[in-house]
């Protein structure tokens, strides 16, 4: 289907009833759906935005166009929860209606500041001649839900410095002053992190760059900051920064640098090198809050930007991640799936065995599950599993210990896409066990390794009948593994 500008600047006001429901029984016959993760109704998801704890619940929104798989104009999605698992559906957050954000209602975060929350955002205008002019806008939301926007956006114009790449307002508050991050592209096109500061979270003082040498890309988008464990964690996802071997392979990453605070008076960037969150396939624009257990959460896109769905002809794409609680570790960030899920684990089955070639077991095998496994003594060359097995079709995740990498393989996935980005993707990794904590839904598979020191994400499109789970070892190894059905 052909999307020209004229249908993508539509909003649901513009089609018939008709129209949408025949939209909607398309998604609705999609074999592909997933089960326990957030995705759009219709249309297309992209970044999750105003990820916040506010009175009592998680609040996230996230990019949605609702009239099909591109990226057309976008509004805020409303979802809720007390569990970060069971999602309660609240309808449409914000629509592109002020003249501050006719084409597009962009990415932003959630403060929370009372018994309100705070909703920061880009507006993004096009005028005739498509020229852009983005502006950074505030909606707040009561205690009730009833969200009131702003009568004119909080920052107009942006300064001379940086093209009309200037969106994606994070807040946060150090001290007694709040800042705000900006994700821009220089005139030299360069990306930094613009950053402003505000003692009443409306008028805001622009204060310069954060600059990231390790950084070579020409636009951050989506930064976010925070610290964990007496360290400051920088996210940003760096388009247009260069593979560097295993690193950087899919079009754009996502991606952080962790070092000391950042004491936002006279920051200053230290530490490591930029390095990405996530080393599969399908992850981008991650956003993080903090609950009411202390603990740091962060959900991603389970997408990438320039990059087609399959589900594109079933008029829907992407979804979001699983949540995942961050932790600091020795200086290197950790991300586990959250605990609650464990709380959709169903009829567990379990098996111990010592491996030398290929090896199944009863009851291992489905197409949505939760899969631990453990492999241990590791006198072999590489050791893991095939998941999504069926007739020429297997999802491989191992360790090679030839090479002391992780490795995974979709060339055997199923349908593939984005193949001009390659369907391997590895990192290093140098721990004398290997300990699987694989999330698999429809479409979509999330791999936790040794609790969350590396985690690895693909959305797989491969024939229902392909539920095979094979345990591998070339030499010999000892696994533990077991296995639950998840329904939510
Ligand atoms: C990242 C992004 C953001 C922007 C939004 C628009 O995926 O490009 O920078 O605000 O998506 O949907």
């Amino acid at each position: 289907m052909e999307w020209p500008r004229s249908k993508r600047y539509r909003t649901l006001n513009d089609i018939s009833e008709t129209e949408y429901n025949s939209l909607l029984e398309r998604v609705n016959h999609c074999p592909y759906r997933e089960t326990y993760h957030i995705q759009p109704k219709t249309g297309l998801l992209n970044d999750p935005n105003g990820f916040s704890f506010f009175q009592g619940e998680y609040h996230l929104f996230y990019q949605w166009f609702p009239l099909g798989p591109v990226h057309g104009l976008k509004h805020w999605y409303h979802v809720s929860s007390k569990d970060l698992v069971h999602w309660k559906d609240c309808g449409i957050g914000l629509s592109p209606e002020k003249y501050y954000e006719s084409h597009g209602v962009f990415s932003g975060t959630g403060f929370v500041k009372g018994d309100q929350l705070y909703l920061f955002y880009t507006g993004n205008t096009r005028d005739k001649d498509w020229i852009r002019t983005p502006y950074q806008c505030l909606a707040v939301m009561d205690s009730k839900g009833n969200i009131v926007k702003h009568e004119e956006p909080l920052i107009c114009d942006s300064p001379k410095e940086y093209t009309d790449n200037f969106r994606d307002p994070k807040v946060f508050q150090q001290d007694d002053t709040y800042y705000c991050l900006i994700g821009a592209e220089t005139k030299e096109n360069k990306g930094v992190v613009a950053y402003y500061s505000s003692a009443d979270l409306i008028h805001w003082e622009y204060e310069g760059a954060l600059d990231i040498p390790s950084v070579n890309g020409f636009m951050l988008e989506c930064p976010d900051y925070f610290e964990l464990n007496d360290q400051g964690i920088l996210i940003f996802c760096a388009q247009g920064q260069k593979p560097d071997g295993d690193h950087f392979r899919n079009i754009f990453p996502a991606g952080y640098v962790i070092g000391d605070k950042i004491d936002f008076k006279h920051p200053e960037i230290t530490g490591n090198e930029y390095q990405e969150l996530d080393r599969g396939f399908d992850f981008y624009a991650p956003q993080t809050t903090l609950d009411e257990k202390g603990r740091r959460i962060l959900v991603g896109w389970f997408g990438l930007p320039g990059v087609d769905c399959i589900t594109d002809e079933n008029g829907w794409a992407h979804c979001l991640t699983l949540p995942r609680e961050l932790q600091v570790i020795d200086g290197r960030l950790y991300q586990k799936p959250a605990a609650e899920l464990e709380n959709i684990r169903k009829n567990q089955r379990s098996a111990a065995s010592e491996i030398s070639g290929e090896k199944t077991f009863d009851g291992f095998c489905g197409k949505i599950y939760n899969l631990e496994c453990t492999f241990t003594d590791l006198k072999c060359k590489k050791a893991g599993v095939k998941l999504r097995a069926g007739e020429n079709e297997e999802t491989l995740f191992y360790l090679d210990k030839t090479t002391n990498k992780l490795v995974l393989n979709r060339e055997k996935s199923g349908r593939l896409y984005a193949e001009e980005y390659g369907q391997i993707r590895q990192c290093d990794f140098d721990e004398d066990h290997l300990k699987l904590q694989i999330f698999v839904d429809t479409s979509s598979i999330e791999i936790f390794v040794n609790d969350g020191l590396e985690v690895f994400t693909t959305r797989i499109y491969t024939q229902e009948e392909s539920q095979g789970i094979t345990f591998f070892a070339e030499g010999n190894a000892k696994l533990q593994a077991s296995i639950w059905d998840l329904k939510l």
